[in-house]
């Protein structure tokens, strides 16, 4: 029943009112996705590597679309997988993932074009001049783009270019010690040529609280503007850890400062680690870290959505990156979903 059928109901003496009816439709939204959605939110998604696509246990659920309406290639898009050699352009195995996304309705992050890791060695030993590397990065980017034109919700143009030594200062790559600072926006306007329609992204982490590095995220930002590229968002990879995860308000307060900018936000890469072997003090810790990073996003209308990377501790990079972490997603690692940070996340979305 429609808010305004039941208004008239109600006038007409009837018990039914308008409250029960919306209470009745989010309790539908159960899953994921389909709890974002009703919060208001474009989307709930995860991370999907190619690897990892044998597995039938994976597959069934990585295309439920009631928890996942969105994808993001965890590797496949990246320099190395694209362009391994110079002007040599692979695309089979992030047509995979496009394709993944295509034929089960879920939104694409395109991810990612620059980034200084899983650069190959031709790129980032290759010495090149100012205008040489302006060029290959700039080929680089519109070839890819222009693969996928049509196909991207959002692209990561450029990732992970503050330094995290908390100096707030840009990265020294082959890209920012090459062109300098104007590889940024030389990157966005590239982007933006090839694919008008695609949102454009800058991606890091350690920028999920305010202080020096966000500031120099917010500082990314007015500079693309100031050049006359076009940025369009700004994603908080979020790869916490549980027990020192921040509040629901510093998030909040965060990411208002980058959409004060007239930016949209994203949670864009969502995984909260536990010490391993973890205990079950530990996971109901993480039930509660869940709940404050999703809490955050339903609080700021634009915070379009929130990726998992992954959503099983089987194939998720953590433990082969943080030794001694791990546990880190909501289902474990046979594929069992961990139901107090399962339901928890639900909860926050309908807060
Ligand atoms: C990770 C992948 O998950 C791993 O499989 C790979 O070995 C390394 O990269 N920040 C990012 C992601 O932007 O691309 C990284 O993904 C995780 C950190």
């Amino acid at each position: 029943m429609h808010a305004i059928t039941a208004i008239l109901a109600l006038a007409a003496g009837s018990v039914i009112a308008a409250p029960v009816d919306t209470v009745a439709e989010r309790a539908t939204a159960t899953e994921l996705n389909t709890a974002a959605k009703a919060a208001g939110k474009v989307y709930f998604g995860t991370a999907v590597d190619n690897g990892d696509l044998g597995n039938s246990q994976y597959t069934s659920e990585e295309k439920n679309t009631a928890d996942f309406g969105q994808i993001t290639p965890a590797n496949s898009m990246k320099w190395d997988a694209i362009e391994a050699s110079r002007g040599k352009f692979t695309y089979t195995q992030g047509d995979v993932i496009a394709n993944l996304a295509k034929t089960n309705g879920q939104k694409l992050r395109c991810h990612n074009l620059v980034w200084h890791n899983q650069l190959p060695s031709w790129v980032s030993s290759g010495n090149f001049d100012n205008a040489t590397l302006i060029s290959i990065m700039k080929n680089h980017i519109t070839n890819e783009v222009t693969h996928y034109k049509g196909q991207c919700y959002a692209w990561d143009v450029v990732n992970e270019a503050i330094n995290d030594d908390g100096s707030g200062t840009l990265r020294s790559d082959p890209f920012h010690n090459t062109i300098g600072p104007a590889y940024l926006p030389i990157a966005f306007a590239t982007a933006h040529a090839a694919d008008p329609s695609a949102k454009l992204y800058y991606n890091d982490y350690n920028i999920e609280t305010l202080g020096v590095k966000s500031t120099a995220a917010q500082n990314i930002v007015k500079m693309i503007k100031a050049y006359g590229a076009p940025i369009d968002g700004v994603g908080l990879q979020s790869h916490f850890v549980s027990g020192s995860t921040p509040t629901t308000a510093q998030q909040v307060a965060n990411m208002n400062a980058f959409t004060a900018l007239g930016v949209d936000v994203a949670i864009t890469e969502l995984d909260i680690r536990v010490k391993t072997p973890e205990t079950s003090a530990e996971l109901t810790q993480q039930a509660t870290d869940y709940s404050s990073t999703i809490k955050a996003c339903k609080q700021v209308s634009r915070c379009v959505g929130v990726t998992l990377w992954d959503w099983n501790d089987k194939n998720s990079w953590v433990p082969g990156t943080f030794p001694g972490y791990g546990a880190a997603t909501p289902w474990d690692t046979n594929f069992q979903k961990k139901t107090a940070v399962y339901n928890a996340i639900i909860s926050a979305w309908q807060s």
